[in-house]
Order: structure tokens, then sequence, then C-alpha cells
């Protein structure tokens, strides 16, 4: 368990996890890392730390730079126990230390830990000298909790950037220009859609303070270190925060007798046949959290349920109140299903009414559909794309 060099005197000293597996919903099939940085200057500063269960693997390879008793300062941008985790571990070595967060992230690692710790509160803009560098700190509240921050150290270059960036991903290397560079931007993707989604305007704020610097290396709080793709990801953050969508349609269903299912290919086809980049969800097979990657940038969202109780399936609920719950911004819907006796479509739709999306058409089909029917729904589907 050795620290890895970043910089001469920056080292990465954190933790990686392969079994992350579902956490809050969101399915990390790739694992996780927890970033931690250590700086070696005249103050020796921990940025960040791990999860609490990863602390020994932490303190393991800040011992093979420095002795952890060493440690003058700690900035801990997020609360969140990924990254605040082990700070009882380390401060147990250096209880004196000082403890730089946000107001909230004071007022959250004392909620977490009980603990009157030697905190330093700093906002937006206040810088910190370490030695020869500075620590530059940028408020980031809601990306993804109240207290987040991240730290800027101009002489390096570096934008130490906690949740923001940061991919799901136990990646084979430190940095992203040494692992497959679509796995990593997809990855981001996932982490966006799946817990960035409902701060888009806390997102654009970051994004005006962070676009303005100087950046060599994003160094996330998980998964890659990017030094390539900054400016593709900054670009696809700023994308996907202002709700810009490509030509692109998800099509979501579940199925009890095959009914629903011809009709969610049915309606794929029509896409196709326009032009539409086109992806198709079983709720019996894909997971909800790998749905909302692909429906960050769709256009079209089309949501198919038969009727079971006078109900939607509770995979489709189960989605829907994932999804909603997300806070996404407006979207072109279809909505579609077969019944026995009674459509309740109208229940998907009501959830799809409150988060404003256009409902094109709702298309219902009593029991099993024809194939003039089929042809007839993809005529009319293709109509109204
Ligand atoms: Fe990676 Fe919001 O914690």
């Amino acid at each position: 368990m050795k620290a890895k060099k970043i910089r001469e005197g920056i080292y990465w000293v954190g933790a990686i996890d392969n079994d992350l597996g579902i956490l809050h919903e969101y399915k990390a099939e790739k694992g996780t890392t927890y970033n931690a940085y250590l700086i070696i200057d005249e103050k020796i500063t921990l940025i960040d730390a791990v999860k609490p269960n990863f602390a020994e693997e932490m303190i393991k390879r800040i011992s093979s730079v420095i002795d952890p008793s060493k440690i003058d300062v700690v900035v801990s941008n997020h609360v969140e126990m990924d990254h605040s985790g082990a700070i009882p571990d380390i401060m147990k070595y250096i209880p004196d230390a000082e403890i730089i967060t946000s107001p909230s992230g004071k007022k959250g690692l004392i909620d977490h830990y009980k603990k009157n710790w030697n905190f330093k509160v700093v906002k937006t803009g206040e810088t910190y000298n370490i030695g020869k560098r500075n620590l530059n700190f940028i408020l980031t509240p809601m990306v993804h909790w109240p207290d987040n921050m991240v730290t800027y150290v101009p002489e390096e270059k570096i934008l130490f950037s906690n949740d923001s960036f940061g991919q799901h991903y136990a990646s084979p290397s430190l940095y992203d220009d040494e692992c497959p560079e679509e796995v990593v931007l997809e990855e981001a993707q996932k982490y966006y859609a799946n817990i960035v989604l409902p701060y888009h305007k806390q997102v654009q704020k970051e994004m005006k303070a962070v676009e303005k610097l100087d950046i060599e290396m994003l160094a996330t709080s998980h998964g890659a270190i990017i030094r390539k793709n900054i400016d593709k990801i900054m670009e696809k953050y700023r994308q996907w925060s202002s709700n810009e969508t490509e030509k692109k349609a998800i099509i979501v269903f579940d199925t009890m007798w095959g009914s629903t299912e011809k009709m969610a290919y049915t309606i794929k086809s029509a896409f196709e046949e326009k032009g539409y980049n086109t992806f198709i969800f079983n709720l019996q097979e894909d997971h909800i959290s790998d749905i909302m990657t692909q429906f960050i940038d769709s256009e079209y969202v089309c949501i198919g349920s038969p009727i079971l109780n006078n109900n939607m399936m509770p995979s489709v609920a189960g989605f829907l109140t994932y999804m909603s719950g997300l806070t996404p911004g407006k979207r072109k819907a279809f909505t579609f299903g077969s019944f026995g006796w009674g459509a309740q479509l109208k229940k998907v739709n009501k959830y799809l009414d409150e988060v404003k999306f256009e409902i094109l058409d709702t298309i219902e089909h009593k029991y099993v559909p024809t194939e003039e029917d089929l042809e007839k729904m993809k005529a009319s589907v293709m109509e109204k794309i």
C-alpha cells in the first residue's frame, strides 16, 4: 500500500474499492476509488480522506511517504462519509491539526463525528498558504451536498474537485489518458446523471468559477484524475447542466406477455427510421442507473408498461420514482402499453406531468396488438416525432 506521486511533492494516498455494488440505487459495476491527496510543503497537507473502512489503507499510503503525525492541515472538501469517514482515524495522529472546511462542512463534520476539532472555516476567494504553494477555495454548495467546496493550487494548476467531474470507476491507472477514454467519459456521464443531475443550477455556478482557472489536472475524488480530457468533461458538464439534448431517444419498458415489448420495439423502429440514436431498456434486465446514463442527453423518453392490478408494473413505478426524484429538465415523451380490462397509463402520465414532460401521445392496446395495429402505431409515432 504505497502512495503514488502525481507531482513533485504531491501524492495520491486514496483507496480502491472494487466491491461498491449498489449505493443509493447507483449500480457501480466498475467499483470506485476514494482519492485523497497528500502535499508535502512547509505545512504538510492532506486533501480529503476516504470511506471509514478504508482508513487503514489511506494511513499506510501516507506512511509510505511521511509519518502521519507530521500532517499539519487537513482540507475537508466534502462531509459525505466516502470522503470524511477516515478523518477521525487520521485525527488520532494529529489531534491539534487544522481542519479547513466550509461553514456547512464544519457543522456537518461535528454532526457526524461529535468532535470539536481545530476547524478553520473558509469561504469562496479565501487563500491559505502552506509554504511554496497556496490553497484557493471555492464553495460549491449542493455539488453534491450543502458543504461541498473545491480547492485550487495555482502553483501546480491542480483543481482538487472532490465529487465534481468524478466517476465511480476503479480505474486501472490514476490518469484518464492511461484508461480507455470511452469508459472514463461514460462513467463520468453516469455519475453526473445519477448524482449531480438535481443540482444543475449549482453546477452552472461552479462552472463559471472554475472555467476561469488555469487547470492542468482535475484531481477528482472518484475515479481517474483527468489531465487529458479536461476540456471535454467541462464541456459535457456545461451541456448536461444546461439540459442540452442530442438526436437521441430512449425507450424504457416492462412487459408481461410480450405485447408491451412489441410496442416498445415498434417505437424503436419509428425513431430509427427518423435517424435517431435509439436505446431500448427492458426493466427486467437493465438497471435504472444505467438508463439514466442515456437519459441525460436524450431528446425523447418513451415509457411502456402493461397494466397490473389497475396500475403500472412496479418496476416502471420504481424507474419513474427514481427518474423524477432526480428532477430532470423537460423532455418530449410517449407512453404506451397493453391492458386487459382497465387502461391505467394515466398513472404513468401523472409522473411525467409532474416533471413537466410534454407527452406527445399515449398509446394503449387491448391484450395483443396485431401487425396492422403496430404498423399504424409506427406511422403515428413517426408523424409526431
Ligand atoms: Fe463522493 Fe458526495 O460523495
